[in-house]
């Protein structure tokens, strides 16, 4: 063990976690080829609910800005216009408590690999959109959260890796552990969120 990386030891302490959340029925729905534009809009409407007031907690580290994390919660917004509901209704819609749980710099970092390193799947599910909703033509609207796939650079995952490597080289070991503490409870948290029958979301199946 004493050759992995941070970045390593982030993707595999997560790797079950990771298995969890797409196992999702609403992560699911998105790879089926029975998805509508209800159910994408209800699904992209529970991720809002988890992201946005976690990307409001990570603004205020600005480690996490440094190591390239870009928020996507205003995309999600825009599909969600896209996709024909109301400014209103889209401020209306539910949200999670706050991240307890990123209560330091390590716990930002370990929260934003996850969501920076969710950019790596979205290729794989924005064809799988465009196939199954027929939305190739951008004007039809709805996929941009999943689209946008500039976040992470030209090196894609690689660039984010090295930024952690770099960012724990210089940090005692006890980060690195709180940051796989805390990259483990965000997905956690997020599968726990979307299964949530206690909240109510507008067309969800
Ligand atoms: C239907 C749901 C999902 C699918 C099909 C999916 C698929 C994938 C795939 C194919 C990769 C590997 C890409 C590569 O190595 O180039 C990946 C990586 C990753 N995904 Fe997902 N994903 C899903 C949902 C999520 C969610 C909801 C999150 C967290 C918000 C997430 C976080 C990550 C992370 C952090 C990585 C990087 C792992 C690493 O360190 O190598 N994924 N995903």
């Amino acid at each position: 063990m004493t050759d992995t990386t941070p970045a390593t030891r982030l993707r595999e302490a997560t790797r079950e976690a990771h298995r969890r959340v797409e196992s999702v029925p609403a992560m699911r729905r998105l790879l089926s080829s029975s998805l509508d534009r209800d159910g994408l809009r209800a699904t992209l409407a529970r991720i809002h609910g988890f992201l946005d007031p976690l990307e409001t907690r990570l603004a205020l580290y600005p480690d996490v800005a440094a190591i390239g994390f870009r928020p996507r919660a205003a995309l999600l917004r825009t599909d969600l216009a896209a996709l024909g509901w109301a400014a209103t209704d889209i401020a209306d819609l539910p949200r999670g408590g706050p991240p307890d749980w990123v209560d330091r710099p390590a716990a930002a970092l370990g929260a934003a690999y996850v969501l920076e390193g969710s950019r790596a799947g979205a290729p794989t599910i924005h064809l799988r959109l465009t196939a199954t909703l027929g939305a190739s033509d951008p004007a039809a609207g709805g996929l941009s959260y999943f689209g946008d796939l500039a976040g992470l650079g030209e090196g894609g995952l690689a660039d984010l890796r090295r930024a952690l490597d770099a960012w724990f080289a210089r940090r005692p070991p006890a980060d690195l552990a709180c940051a796989v503490d805390s990259a483990v409870r965000t997905f956690d948290r997020l599968y726990q969120w979307m299964l949530d029958k206690n909240v109510w979301v507008a067309s969800e199946p």
